[in-house]
């Protein structure tokens, strides 16, 4: 088991089921046996909004706040804002120098995010770096792994030639970190995409339990079962996504009565958005008590910055030796 975890969010509001099963659950579980570092990535935020900065705050806020509430302990994992971290910046100036810009413009996101943020102009340099920005916080801190999505493990491979390349020019400075892909299948919005924010199809961990089951109503089935007679194939139904992750103990009995038009899809909706409620309740309780402490995610962040702050300075006064500039 790897000894030390970071990850990144960008900070894009409040999160989403996606997320909660996707990664969250994963970093829960890993700060109990790992050094975990937890950080909010309004840095790589800004390479793709930087024209509209004005709910960078709030959002980074709010993202702290849903993590505290689905159980990241400050105690145990290192929570911080990147920009608070100003060695990150210098530390990715140093791996700028040495990173080809063949192996930016092959990134696939590189291109698949210039084509689909159309509204957007990113042909910047701030856009073409961010994989040597993300390489900058995965070794400042020496992370031996970064759980990660699979859109991501691309970047974590630019990270680890990174490393072959920095320890070939100037010794063996660092180990290759590892990448920890989530266990759990994709979890589908609402239109049966990718749970999203950019594609408007999520459900909130915040949401108001009217609001869940609408949206959950609103899910698209097996297109198969047009009527309530027809059966129907879960697999290709993506409420039955969600009825996995959440619905384990009926899992079997949901999957039957599809397959044999034992229920309607209403019906089994309805059974999907009371257990997706259900679980979400003790989780917005806990929002709601640390919302009533203005303040308390800054708090939060702070306690996580002095963690991180003497393992950076440590490692960029390394490379910094190494790179002649101490
Ligand atoms: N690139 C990640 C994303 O868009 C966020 C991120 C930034 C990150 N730096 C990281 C993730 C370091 C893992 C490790 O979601
Ligand atoms: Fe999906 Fe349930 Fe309808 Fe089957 S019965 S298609 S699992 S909503």
């Amino acid at each position: 088991m790897a000894r030390r975890i970071l990850t990144g969010y960008r900070p894009t509001g409040k999160l989403h089921l996606g997320n909660l099963h996707g990664n969250l659950k994963g970093m829960i579980e890993l700060q109990q046996e790992a050094e975990c570092y937890f950080f909010i990535a309004d840095w790589h935020a800004l390479t793709t909004d930087y024209q509209d900065p004005s709910q960078l705050r709030t959002y980074s806020e709010e993202m702290v706040l849903d993590w505290l509430a689905a159980g990241i302990d400050p105690e145990k994992a290192a929570v911080y804002r990147q920009s608070d971290l100003p060695q990150v910046a210098e530390f990715q100036l140093y791996l700028s120098m040495i990173t080809p810009l063949g192996w930016l413009e092959r990134v696939p996101s590189f291109k698949e995010q210039q084509e689909q943020l159309q509204g957007k102009d990113i042909s910047t340099h701030g856009f073409l770096g961010y994989p040597v920005l993300q390489a900058a916080d995965i070794l400042i801190v020496r992370a031996d792994a970064v759980p990660v999505g699979e859109d991501q493990l691309p970047h974590l491979e630019l990270t680890r030639e990174i490393v072959r390349r920095f320890n070939f020019l100037y010794g063996e400075t660092f180990d290759e970190p590892q990448s920890l892909l989530s266990q759990t299948p994709r979890i589908p919005g609402t239109d049966g995409r990718k749970m999203s924010k950019s594609y408007g199809n999520f459900i909130s961990l915040t949401d108001p339990p009217e609001e869940i089951r609408k949206k959950i109503l609103s899910m698209l089935t097996d297109p198969a079962r047009r009527t309530r007679k027809d059966p129907g194939d879960p697999e290709k139904c993506s409420a039955f996504q969600l009825h996995k992750v959440n619905t384990a103990d009926r899992l079997n009995e949901v999957a039957e009565k599809c397959r044999t038009a034992g229920w309607g899809c209403v019906e089994c909706k309805g059974i999907l958005a009371e257990k997706v409620v259900e679980s979400l309740l003790p989780f917005q309780e806990r929002r709601r008590d640390l919302e009533a402490r203005p303040g308390y995610a800054w708090e939060v962040m702070e306690r996580g910055l002095e963690k991180v702050k003497p393992l950076a300075r440590g490692v960029l006064a390394d490379v910094r030796t190494r790179m002649g500039i101490d």
